[in-house]
């Protein structure tokens, strides 16, 4: 192919295009319709900006950090993400092997298209995997990914709160038959349609509570959207709050994320819940923004589903390694050797920005 190299994570994005096929490209791309949210995910970044300072000595820099007390090489992990093998024939073991290579974590879809044994053998024991579980309204069900998690080593159940209705996805029903739900292989039929039908609209603090009584693994919520929840989440057993807005897949109009950040982060103060993020994270910069803002690691989706299509393996891990050494760079910049560094007063938000959505 005659495109550059890529040199930054929306370098990859092209090359997928490309490469995969329309149906498939049009289903990872897309937003809720029409996809207000998905832009401000990405855009609202750039109402904040970054003042740095005071100095420090940045000649080495640390950005370790722990997850529920399991350590990473830096504070960018794989969001999940359903059906790899529609973006390359490797599918989730590409994508587990770049995470475990780079000494980060990677949250494993219930939509994945490999099974969650094989994911887990693919990692090394000291990976951070992370289970991500659609409540259903079949508990049986449930209760299989659940005791499959615990049997394979996963180290967290990360509940997704925006996932209760199914909804029309671009291409969703075009999945070619060599790409099968792993969770779901007995299922009646193998379409998006079918499988996500089960999802329960009626998930409350009830079922998180029921949920959270079946195993004794931390508990994420992703999909965390307001100060409200938070407060709430803390009556409850949780380790930790992931604001997220789907990608902008789920509520069309919802906040962009890092909007809502700094709220989430006020109202988790004081109790031990960790607050991650992610939607539009696309630079390093954002990544140090993220930080600066509370939150202790961000979350990729759609960077890493081009790096897999890009390259495999490979491409997975190119993502990485970009997002990892814009975010040295812009830690340095500020003037922070760890991400112990990173104080609130780094960010601003940007009085003068006008959006252009
Ligand atoms: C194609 C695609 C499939 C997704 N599937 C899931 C999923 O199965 N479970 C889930 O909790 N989130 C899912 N998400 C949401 C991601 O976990 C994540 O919140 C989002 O992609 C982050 O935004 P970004 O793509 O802008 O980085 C999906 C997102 C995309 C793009």
């Amino acid at each position: 192919m005659d495109l550059p190299k890529p040199v930054r994570l929306k370098d990859f994005e092209p090359f997928a295009r490309r490469s995969l096929p329309a149906t498939v490209y049009e289903y990872y791309r897309s937003g809720a319709y029409p996809e207000q949210t998905l832009r401000d995910n990405e855009h609202a970044f750039q109402r904040y900006r970054l003042r740095p300072g005071p100095l420090r000595d940045v000649s080495i820099r640390d950005f370790r950090t722990t997850l529920l007390g399991h350590e990473i090489a830096f504070p960018v992990a794989i969001a999940p993400t359903a059906l790899h093998r529609l973006a390359h024939s490797d599918g989730e073991l590409a994508t587990v092997r770049a995470a475990t290579s780079m000494g980060t974590g990677m949250v494993l879809s219930t939509y994945t298209s490999t099974p969650m044994e094989d994911v887990a053998a693919a990692a090394s024991p000291n990976s951070l995997l992370w289970a991500q579980l659609t409540a259903y309204t079949d508990e049986e069900a449930v209760r299989r990914m659940i005791r499959k998690a615990e049997q394979n080593g996963f180290k967290a159940i990360v509940v997704s709160l925006d996932a209760k209705m199914s909804k029309r996805k671009a291409g969703a029903d075009l999945i070619p038959p060599h790409v099968k739900f792993a969770n779901f292989e007995g299922a009646r039929s193998q379409s998006f349609t079918t499988v996500e039908r089960n999802a329960n609209p009626k998930l409350t603090w009830d079922e998180i509570d029921w949920l959270s009584n079946l195993t004794t693994l931390p508990i994420v919520l992703k999909g965390v959207m307001s100060g409200l929840t938070a407060r709430k989440a803390m009556k409850h057993r949780v380790a930790g709050l992931w604001v997220s807005n789907h990608g902008g897949r789920s509520l069309d109009g919802s906040l962009a994320t890092i909007d809502v950040l700094s709220e989430v982060v006020e109202a988790a103060r004081g109790s031990n819940m960790e607050v991650y993020l992610d939607g539009g994270v696309r630079t390093g910069n954002d990544v140090l923004k993220a930080l600066a803002m509370g939150a202790r690691a961000v979350f990729i989706g759609r960077p890493v589903l081009w790096g897999l299509a890009y390259n495999g393996q490979e491409g997975v891990k190119k993502v990485l390694e970009i997002i990892r050494d814009e975010f040295s760079h812009a830690l340095g910049l500020a003037e922070c050797a760890s991400p112990s560094d990173i104080s609130q007063s780094l960010v601003v938000r940007d009085p003068f920005h006008t959006a252009k959505l």
